[in-house]
Protein backbone atom coordinates (compact mmCIF):
# COMPACT_ATOMS: atom_id res chain seq x y z
CA UNK A 1 0.00 0.00 0.00
CA UNK A 2 1.32 3.23 -0.77
CA UNK A 3 0.55 6.79 0.55
CA UNK A 4 -0.18 9.59 -1.59
CA UNK A 5 3.35 11.53 -2.51
CA UNK A 6 3.47 14.89 -1.37
CA UNK A 7 1.50 17.39 -3.72
CA UNK A 8 -0.05 14.09 -5.56
CA UNK A 9 -3.70 14.71 -5.37
CA UNK A 10 -6.36 12.22 -6.16
CA UNK A 11 -8.27 14.08 -8.81
CA UNK A 12 -8.17 12.34 -11.85
CA UNK A 13 -8.88 15.41 -13.63
CA UNK A 14 -6.27 18.23 -11.85
CA UNK A 15 -4.33 19.92 -14.27
CA UNK A 16 -1.07 18.02 -12.88
CA UNK A 17 -2.65 14.98 -13.18
CA UNK A 18 -4.02 15.41 -16.64
CA UNK A 19 -0.96 16.40 -18.00
CA UNK A 20 1.33 13.40 -16.08
CA UNK A 21 -0.78 11.00 -14.66
CA UNK A 22 1.13 8.54 -14.34
CA UNK A 23 2.06 9.00 -10.27
CA UNK A 24 -1.74 9.19 -9.98
CA UNK A 25 -2.35 5.62 -11.68
CA UNK A 26 0.29 4.20 -9.93
CA UNK A 27 -1.17 5.21 -6.21
CA UNK A 28 -4.64 4.34 -7.12
CA UNK A 29 -3.26 0.78 -8.62
CA UNK A 30 -1.63 -0.24 -5.47
CA UNK A 31 -3.75 1.64 -2.94
CA UNK A 32 -7.46 2.25 -4.41
CA UNK A 33 -7.79 0.21 -7.16
CA UNK A 34 -11.63 0.55 -7.12
CA UNK A 35 -11.26 4.57 -7.00
CA UNK A 36 -14.47 6.87 -6.29
CA UNK A 37 -13.67 10.02 -8.01
CA UNK A 38 -15.80 13.16 -6.15
CA UNK A 39 -15.23 15.99 -9.19
CA UNK A 40 -16.02 12.88 -11.99
CA UNK A 41 -18.98 11.65 -10.24
CA UNK A 42 -17.81 8.04 -11.38
CA UNK A 43 -16.14 5.12 -10.81
CA UNK A 44 -12.25 4.40 -11.76
CA UNK A 45 -10.21 0.57 -12.64
CA UNK A 46 -6.53 1.09 -12.88
CA UNK A 47 -5.61 -3.17 -12.39
CA UNK A 48 -5.11 -4.88 -15.65
CA UNK A 49 -6.86 -8.06 -13.81
CA UNK A 50 -9.77 -6.07 -13.01
CA UNK A 51 -9.88 -3.83 -16.47
CA UNK A 52 -9.90 -6.99 -18.55
CA UNK A 53 -12.94 -8.51 -16.38
CA UNK A 54 -14.94 -5.58 -16.43
CA UNK A 55 -14.40 -5.55 -20.02
CA UNK A 56 -16.64 -8.80 -20.33
CA UNK A 57 -18.56 -8.05 -17.31
CA UNK A 58 -22.16 -8.20 -18.46
CA UNK A 59 -22.92 -5.90 -15.27
CA UNK A 60 -20.97 -3.43 -17.36
CA UNK A 61 -23.12 -1.92 -19.82
CA UNK A 62 -21.96 -0.67 -23.16
CA UNK A 63 -25.34 1.06 -23.67
CA UNK A 64 -24.71 4.84 -21.97
CA UNK A 65 -25.74 6.96 -24.90
CA UNK A 66 -27.89 9.39 -22.56
CA UNK A 67 -25.85 9.17 -19.53
CA UNK A 68 -22.51 9.74 -21.38
CA UNK A 69 -24.16 12.84 -22.90
CA UNK A 70 -25.65 14.28 -20.03
CA UNK A 71 -22.21 13.65 -18.07
CA UNK A 72 -20.27 15.43 -20.65
CA UNK A 73 -22.73 18.07 -21.47
CA UNK A 74 -22.53 19.38 -17.71
CA UNK A 75 -25.91 21.13 -17.50
CA UNK A 76 -26.90 21.73 -21.52
CA UNK A 77 -29.68 20.15 -22.25
CA UNK A 78 -29.82 16.69 -24.60
CA UNK A 79 -31.79 18.36 -26.68
CA UNK A 80 -29.20 20.53 -28.19
CA UNK A 81 -27.32 17.35 -29.40
CA UNK A 82 -30.80 15.18 -30.60
CA UNK A 83 -29.07 14.11 -33.39
CA UNK A 84 -25.90 12.80 -31.88
CA UNK A 85 -27.91 10.89 -29.68
CA UNK A 86 -30.42 9.18 -32.58
CA UNK A 87 -26.95 8.45 -34.11
CA UNK A 88 -24.98 7.10 -31.56
CA UNK A 89 -28.02 5.31 -30.11
CA UNK A 90 -27.71 2.59 -33.09
CA UNK A 91 -23.77 2.51 -33.07
CA UNK A 92 -22.41 -0.95 -32.25
CA UNK A 93 -20.20 0.65 -29.90
CA UNK A 94 -23.23 1.72 -27.25
CA UNK A 95 -25.13 -1.75 -27.28
CA UNK A 96 -24.74 -4.87 -25.50
CA UNK A 97 -25.34 -8.40 -26.17
CA UNK A 98 -27.05 -9.86 -29.66
CA UNK A 99 -27.52 -6.35 -30.82
CA UNK A 100 -23.94 -5.27 -30.01
CA UNK A 101 -22.97 -8.78 -32.30
CA UNK A 102 -25.60 -8.29 -35.11
CA UNK A 103 -24.23 -4.47 -36.06
CA UNK A 104 -20.54 -5.37 -35.51
CA UNK A 105 -21.13 -8.59 -38.05
CA UNK A 106 -22.16 -6.23 -40.58
CA UNK A 107 -19.23 -4.49 -40.36
CA UNK A 108 -16.88 -7.47 -39.72
CA UNK A 109 -15.90 -8.87 -43.36
CA UNK A 110 -13.94 -5.26 -44.03
CA UNK A 111 -11.21 -5.39 -41.19
CA UNK A 112 -10.19 -9.33 -41.12
CA UNK A 113 -6.72 -9.38 -41.48
CA UNK A 114 -6.61 -10.66 -44.98
CA UNK A 115 -8.39 -7.39 -46.15
CA UNK A 116 -6.19 -5.08 -43.91
CA UNK A 117 -3.39 -6.82 -45.64
CA UNK A 118 -4.89 -5.91 -49.08
CA UNK A 119 -4.97 -2.41 -47.98
CA UNK A 120 -0.91 -1.70 -46.98
CA UNK A 121 0.07 -0.85 -50.24
CA UNK A 122 -2.79 2.19 -50.30
CA UNK A 123 -1.50 3.03 -46.51
CA UNK A 124 2.12 3.11 -47.65
CA UNK A 125 1.75 5.35 -51.17
CA UNK A 126 -0.64 7.90 -48.51
CA UNK A 127 2.44 8.26 -46.72
CA UNK A 128 5.13 8.57 -49.48
CA UNK A 129 3.23 11.20 -50.61
CA UNK A 130 2.45 13.24 -47.21
CA UNK A 131 5.98 12.96 -46.87
CA UNK A 132 7.12 13.77 -50.29
CA UNK A 133 5.37 17.16 -49.76
CA UNK A 134 7.52 18.70 -47.24
CA UNK A 135 10.90 16.56 -47.33
CA UNK A 136 12.77 19.49 -48.88
CA UNK A 137 11.38 21.76 -46.02
CA UNK A 138 13.42 20.12 -43.74
CA UNK A 139 10.70 20.75 -40.86
CA UNK A 140 7.29 20.22 -40.24
CA UNK A 141 4.29 20.46 -37.71
CA UNK A 142 3.54 16.94 -37.75
CA UNK A 143 0.06 16.67 -36.23
CA UNK A 144 -1.11 19.20 -39.26
CA UNK A 145 1.34 17.91 -42.15
CA UNK A 146 1.24 13.93 -41.23
CA UNK A 147 -0.99 12.28 -38.13
CA UNK A 148 -3.97 14.23 -39.04
CA UNK A 149 -3.82 13.69 -42.62
CA UNK A 150 -2.40 10.07 -43.13
CA UNK A 151 -5.60 8.44 -41.37
CA UNK A 152 -7.91 10.52 -42.33
CA UNK A 153 -6.46 9.92 -45.81
CA UNK A 154 -7.28 6.17 -45.43
CA UNK A 155 -10.36 6.13 -43.80
CA UNK A 156 -11.69 7.65 -47.04
CA UNK A 157 -9.53 5.28 -49.51
CA UNK A 158 -11.60 2.72 -47.45
CA UNK A 159 -15.00 4.12 -48.11
CA UNK A 160 -14.11 5.43 -51.06
CA UNK A 161 -14.80 8.49 -50.47
CA UNK A 162 -13.29 11.09 -53.24
CA UNK A 163 -10.32 12.97 -52.01
CA UNK A 164 -12.25 16.67 -52.68
CA UNK A 165 -14.62 15.71 -49.57
CA UNK A 166 -11.54 15.46 -47.29
CA UNK A 167 -11.68 18.91 -45.47
CA UNK A 168 -14.93 19.01 -45.12
CA UNK A 169 -14.83 15.49 -43.56
CA UNK A 170 -12.11 16.76 -41.51
CA UNK A 171 -14.05 19.44 -39.98
CA UNK A 172 -16.98 17.32 -39.30
CA UNK A 173 -14.74 14.97 -37.22
CA UNK A 174 -13.41 17.45 -35.70
CA UNK A 175 -16.48 19.04 -34.75
CA UNK A 176 -17.64 15.68 -33.69
CA UNK A 177 -15.26 14.48 -31.60
CA UNK A 178 -14.28 18.36 -30.04
CA UNK A 179 -17.58 17.71 -27.54
CA UNK A 180 -15.92 14.44 -26.26
CA UNK A 181 -12.63 15.68 -25.76
CA UNK A 182 -13.84 18.91 -24.06
CA UNK A 183 -12.05 20.01 -20.88
CA UNK A 184 -13.48 21.88 -17.69
CA UNK A 185 -14.10 25.30 -18.14
CA UNK A 186 -14.84 24.93 -22.49
CA UNK A 187 -18.14 26.33 -23.33
CA UNK A 188 -20.01 23.08 -23.72
CA UNK A 189 -23.25 25.18 -25.29
CA UNK A 190 -20.85 26.21 -28.02
CA UNK A 191 -19.30 22.72 -28.41
CA UNK A 192 -22.75 21.18 -28.27
CA UNK A 193 -24.23 23.04 -31.48
CA UNK A 194 -21.38 22.26 -33.50
CA UNK A 195 -20.82 18.78 -32.80
CA UNK A 196 -24.64 18.13 -33.59
CA UNK A 197 -24.55 20.40 -36.89
CA UNK A 198 -21.48 18.28 -37.56
CA UNK A 199 -23.19 14.83 -36.98
CA UNK A 200 -26.02 16.24 -39.22
CA UNK A 201 -23.54 16.92 -42.33
CA UNK A 202 -22.07 13.37 -41.89
CA UNK A 203 -25.25 11.51 -41.50
CA UNK A 204 -26.75 13.54 -45.08
CA UNK A 205 -23.23 12.77 -46.82
CA UNK A 206 -23.04 9.34 -45.79
CA UNK A 207 -27.06 9.03 -46.66
CA UNK A 208 -26.20 10.33 -50.42
CA UNK A 209 -23.18 8.00 -50.02
CA UNK A 210 -25.09 4.50 -49.48
CA UNK A 211 -27.70 5.79 -52.54
CA UNK A 212 -24.78 5.65 -54.72
CA UNK A 213 -22.41 2.32 -53.76
CA UNK A 214 -26.75 0.78 -54.15
CA UNK A 215 -26.38 1.65 -57.77
CA UNK A 216 -23.15 1.03 -57.96
CA UNK A 217 -21.24 -1.04 -55.20
CA UNK A 218 -17.13 -1.38 -54.91
CA UNK A 219 -14.56 -3.19 -52.75
CA UNK A 220 -15.08 -0.57 -50.57
CA UNK A 221 -16.03 -0.63 -47.00
CA UNK A 222 -19.91 0.99 -47.44
CA UNK A 223 -20.36 -1.30 -50.15
CA UNK A 224 -19.11 -4.37 -47.99
CA UNK A 225 -22.17 -2.50 -45.24
CA UNK A 226 -24.75 -1.82 -47.83
CA UNK A 227 -24.04 -5.22 -49.34
CA UNK A 228 -25.06 -6.60 -45.48
CA UNK A 229 -27.88 -4.39 -45.19
CA UNK A 230 -29.66 -5.42 -48.35
CA UNK A 231 -29.45 -9.05 -46.94
CA UNK A 232 -32.21 -7.83 -44.21
CA UNK A 233 -29.77 -7.24 -41.25
CA UNK A 234 -29.56 -3.28 -40.78
CA UNK A 235 -31.79 -0.68 -41.72
CA UNK A 236 -30.99 2.52 -42.85
CA UNK A 237 -30.59 4.44 -39.62
CA UNK A 238 -28.26 1.42 -38.23
CA UNK A 239 -26.09 1.13 -41.61
CA UNK A 240 -25.02 5.08 -41.66
CA UNK A 241 -24.81 4.96 -37.72
CA UNK A 242 -22.39 2.77 -38.16
CA UNK A 243 -20.37 3.78 -40.80
CA UNK A 244 -20.19 7.05 -39.12
CA UNK A 245 -19.03 5.20 -36.09
CA UNK A 246 -16.00 3.77 -37.97
CA UNK A 247 -15.16 7.13 -40.27
CA UNK A 248 -14.82 8.50 -36.84
CA UNK A 249 -13.50 6.13 -34.74
CA UNK A 250 -10.50 5.37 -36.80
CA UNK A 251 -10.10 8.64 -37.03
CA UNK A 252 -8.86 11.12 -34.15
CA UNK A 253 -7.45 7.64 -32.16
CA UNK A 254 -4.64 6.95 -34.73
CA UNK A 255 -4.02 10.72 -35.42
CA UNK A 256 -2.99 11.15 -31.62
CA UNK A 257 -1.45 7.32 -31.92
CA UNK A 258 0.62 7.99 -34.72
CA UNK A 259 2.16 11.56 -32.87
CA UNK A 260 2.22 9.78 -29.46
CA UNK A 261 4.59 7.32 -31.39
CA UNK A 262 6.90 9.37 -32.80
CA UNK A 263 7.14 11.25 -29.55
CA UNK A 264 8.56 8.31 -27.63
CA UNK A 265 10.82 7.37 -30.09
CA UNK A 266 12.53 10.90 -30.61
CA UNK A 267 12.67 10.67 -26.42
CA UNK A 268 14.19 7.24 -26.55
CA UNK A 269 17.42 8.06 -29.09
CA UNK A 270 18.72 4.21 -28.10
CA UNK A 271 15.26 2.86 -28.53
CA UNK A 272 15.08 4.66 -31.87
CA UNK A 273 18.64 3.77 -33.06
CA UNK A 274 17.87 -0.35 -32.02
CA UNK A 275 14.92 0.34 -34.61
CA UNK A 276 17.21 2.00 -37.34
CA UNK A 277 19.49 -0.67 -36.75
CA UNK A 278 16.58 -3.54 -36.73
CA UNK A 279 13.58 -2.52 -38.69
CA UNK A 280 12.11 -6.25 -38.09
CA UNK A 281 11.23 -4.98 -34.29
CA UNK A 282 8.60 -2.67 -36.11
CA UNK A 283 5.73 -5.25 -34.89
CA UNK A 284 6.51 -4.78 -31.14
CA UNK A 285 7.83 -1.36 -31.79
CA UNK A 286 3.89 -0.48 -32.47
CA UNK A 287 2.36 -2.71 -29.73
CA UNK A 288 4.81 -0.85 -27.11
CA UNK A 289 3.93 2.59 -28.65
CA UNK A 290 0.11 1.07 -27.74
CA UNK A 291 1.09 0.25 -24.18
CA UNK A 292 3.06 3.36 -23.12
CA UNK A 293 1.06 6.20 -24.49
CA UNK A 294 -2.47 4.95 -25.36
CA UNK A 295 -4.52 7.40 -27.72
CA UNK A 296 -7.47 6.21 -25.72
CA UNK A 297 -6.45 6.19 -21.94
CA UNK A 298 -10.00 5.13 -20.28
CA UNK A 299 -13.16 4.15 -21.60
CA UNK A 300 -16.35 3.94 -20.03
CA UNK A 301 -19.22 1.40 -18.87
CA UNK A 302 -22.14 1.77 -16.82
CA UNK A 303 -23.24 -0.31 -13.92
CA UNK A 304 -26.46 -2.38 -14.82
CA UNK A 305 -27.12 -3.46 -11.78
CA UNK A 306 -25.52 -3.33 -7.83
CA UNK A 307 -22.46 -4.59 -7.86
CA UNK A 308 -19.33 -5.07 -5.53
CA UNK A 309 -15.64 -4.72 -6.96
CA UNK A 310 -13.08 -5.00 -3.87
CA UNK A 311 -14.90 -4.16 -1.54
CA UNK A 312 -16.27 -1.09 -3.43
CA UNK A 313 -20.26 -1.05 -4.14
CA UNK A 314 -20.87 -0.29 -7.64
CA UNK A 315 -24.60 1.35 -7.60
CA UNK A 316 -26.87 0.80 -11.02
CA UNK A 317 -26.76 3.61 -12.93
CA UNK A 318 -23.18 4.63 -12.18
CA UNK A 319 -20.65 5.69 -14.71
CA UNK A 320 -17.09 3.58 -14.15
CA UNK A 321 -14.18 4.56 -16.10
CA UNK A 322 -12.14 1.58 -16.91
CA UNK A 323 -8.48 2.62 -17.20
CA UNK A 324 -6.28 1.14 -19.50
CA UNK A 325 -3.52 3.39 -19.42
CA UNK A 326 -3.15 2.13 -15.82
CA UNK A 327 -3.57 -1.47 -16.68
CA UNK A 328 -0.56 -1.02 -18.94
CA UNK A 329 1.98 -0.08 -16.90
CA UNK A 330 0.68 -2.77 -14.10
CA UNK A 331 3.89 -4.63 -12.84
CA UNK A 332 1.51 -7.71 -11.98
CA UNK A 333 1.44 -8.09 -15.93
CA UNK A 334 4.42 -6.04 -17.37
CA UNK A 335 7.83 -6.42 -16.18
CA UNK A 336 9.54 -2.74 -15.73
CA UNK A 337 6.71 -1.57 -16.57
CA UNK A 338 7.83 2.04 -16.59
CA UNK A 339 10.27 1.20 -19.21
CA UNK A 340 9.83 1.68 -22.90
CA UNK A 341 11.33 -1.57 -24.60
CA UNK A 342 10.31 -1.64 -28.18
CA UNK A 343 11.49 -5.37 -27.79
CA UNK A 344 8.95 -6.69 -25.18
CA UNK A 345 7.33 -9.60 -25.77
CA UNK A 346 3.81 -10.92 -24.61
CA UNK A 347 2.46 -7.18 -24.81
CA UNK A 348 -0.86 -7.66 -23.29
CA UNK A 349 -1.64 -3.82 -23.18
CA UNK A 350 -5.28 -3.14 -22.98
CA UNK A 351 -5.13 -0.16 -25.18
CA UNK A 352 -7.84 -1.77 -27.89
CA UNK A 353 -10.13 -2.43 -24.97
CA UNK A 354 -11.14 -5.92 -24.39
CA UNK A 355 -13.70 -8.61 -24.77
CA UNK A 356 -16.76 -7.52 -27.29
CA UNK A 357 -16.02 -4.11 -27.90
CA UNK A 358 -12.10 -4.94 -28.55
CA UNK A 359 -11.21 -2.43 -31.49
CA UNK A 360 -12.79 -3.65 -34.85
CA UNK A 361 -10.43 -1.18 -36.47
CA UNK A 362 -7.40 -2.77 -34.48
CA UNK A 363 -5.89 -4.60 -37.98
CA UNK A 364 -6.11 -0.91 -39.58
CA UNK A 365 -4.87 1.03 -36.81
CA UNK A 366 -1.83 -1.81 -36.61
CA UNK A 367 -0.67 -1.39 -40.56
CA UNK A 368 -1.33 2.00 -40.50
CA UNK A 369 1.13 2.99 -37.03
CA UNK A 370 3.63 0.42 -38.74
CA UNK A 371 3.66 2.25 -41.81
CA UNK A 372 3.50 5.55 -40.94
CA UNK A 373 6.63 5.20 -38.78
CA UNK A 374 8.44 3.09 -41.40
CA UNK A 375 7.73 5.80 -44.01
CA UNK A 376 9.13 8.42 -41.62
CA UNK A 377 12.26 6.99 -40.35
CA UNK A 378 12.97 5.87 -44.17
CA UNK A 379 12.82 9.01 -45.78
CA UNK A 380 13.68 11.33 -42.51
CA UNK A 381 17.17 9.75 -41.68
CA UNK A 382 17.70 12.55 -39.15
CA UNK A 383 14.48 13.30 -37.55
CA UNK A 384 14.46 14.59 -34.46
CA UNK A 385 12.30 17.06 -32.59
CA UNK A 386 12.72 21.06 -33.14
CA UNK A 387 14.69 22.27 -30.36
CA UNK A 388 13.14 25.60 -31.24
CA UNK A 389 9.35 24.58 -30.71
CA UNK A 390 8.34 22.16 -28.14
CA UNK A 391 5.67 20.34 -28.52
CA UNK A 392 2.09 20.83 -27.00
CA UNK A 393 0.16 17.82 -25.30
CA UNK A 394 -2.97 17.11 -25.86
CA UNK A 395 -3.99 16.24 -22.18
CA UNK A 396 -7.27 18.05 -21.55
CA UNK A 397 -9.15 14.73 -21.54
CA UNK A 398 -9.66 11.08 -19.84
CA UNK A 399 -10.55 9.50 -23.42
CA UNK A 400 -8.36 11.39 -25.67
CA UNK A 401 -4.60 11.76 -25.49
CA UNK A 402 -2.20 13.29 -28.27
CA UNK A 403 -0.63 16.29 -29.39
CA UNK A 404 -2.04 19.71 -30.40
CA UNK A 405 1.51 20.11 -31.80
CA UNK A 406 4.79 18.29 -32.66
CA UNK A 407 7.46 20.41 -34.86
CA UNK A 408 10.11 17.70 -36.11
CA UNK A 409 12.90 18.66 -38.11
CA UNK A 410 15.45 15.69 -40.01
C1 LIG B 1 -4.57 3.50 -32.54
C2 LIG B 1 -5.79 3.69 -32.95
C3 LIG B 1 -7.01 3.21 -32.21
C4 LIG B 1 -7.24 3.09 -30.86
C5 LIG B 1 -6.28 3.40 -29.72
C6 LIG B 1 -8.60 2.59 -30.71
C7 LIG B 1 -9.18 2.29 -29.49
C8 LIG B 1 -10.44 1.73 -29.36
C9 LIG B 1 -11.02 1.33 -28.11
C10 LIG B 1 -10.37 1.50 -26.75
C11 LIG B 1 -12.24 0.80 -28.36
C12 LIG B 1 -13.24 0.20 -27.35
C13 LIG B 1 -14.33 1.14 -26.97
C14 LIG B 1 -15.22 0.58 -25.90
O1 LIG B 1 -14.96 -0.51 -25.38
O2 LIG B 1 -16.18 1.26 -25.52
C15 LIG B 1 -12.45 0.87 -29.78
C16 LIG B 1 -13.59 0.44 -30.42
C17 LIG B 1 -13.81 0.62 -31.77
N1 LIG B 1 -12.91 1.07 -32.71
FE1 LIG B 1 -11.01 1.64 -32.36
N2 LIG B 1 -9.16 2.45 -31.95
C18 LIG B 1 -8.23 2.80 -32.90
C19 LIG B 1 -8.39 2.77 -34.27
C20 LIG B 1 -9.54 2.41 -34.93
C21 LIG B 1 -9.71 2.36 -36.36
C22 LIG B 1 -8.60 2.66 -37.37
C23 LIG B 1 -11.01 2.04 -36.60
C24 LIG B 1 -11.76 1.87 -37.89
C25 LIG B 1 -11.36 2.27 -39.06
C26 LIG B 1 -11.65 1.84 -35.31
C27 LIG B 1 -12.96 1.47 -35.13
C28 LIG B 1 -13.52 1.09 -33.93
C29 LIG B 1 -14.90 0.62 -33.80
C30 LIG B 1 -15.93 0.48 -34.91
C31 LIG B 1 -15.08 0.32 -32.44
C32 LIG B 1 -16.36 -0.20 -31.77
C33 LIG B 1 -16.27 -1.69 -31.62
C34 LIG B 1 -17.45 -2.26 -30.87
O3 LIG B 1 -18.17 -1.53 -30.18
O4 LIG B 1 -17.66 -3.48 -30.98
N3 LIG B 1 -10.73 2.07 -34.33
N4 LIG B 1 -11.34 1.42 -30.37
Amino acid sequence: MTTLAAGLDVNVVSPQNLLDPNPLYRYLRESEPVHWSEPMQSWFITRHEDVAACFRDPRLSAARTQLFYAHQLRGVGLEKVKDQIYNAERQMLMKDGPEHARLRRNANPGFTLQAIDGWRPEVRKAADALLERVQARGRMELVADYSELLPSQVIMEFFAIPARDQRDFLEWCSDNSRLFAASTGADMQELAVRSNTAIVKLMQYLGKAVQERRANPGRDMLSTMVHAQEEGKLDEGELIANAILILTAGHITTVDQLSNGVHMLLTHPEQLRKLRENPGLMKSTVEEVLRFCPAVPFIHRIAAEDFELRGRKIQKGQLVFLGMAAANRDPAVFPDPERFDITRQNNKHLSFAFGPHMCLGAPLARVELEIGFTALLERMPGLRLDEEQPPRIKCNSLVFRGFDSLPVRW
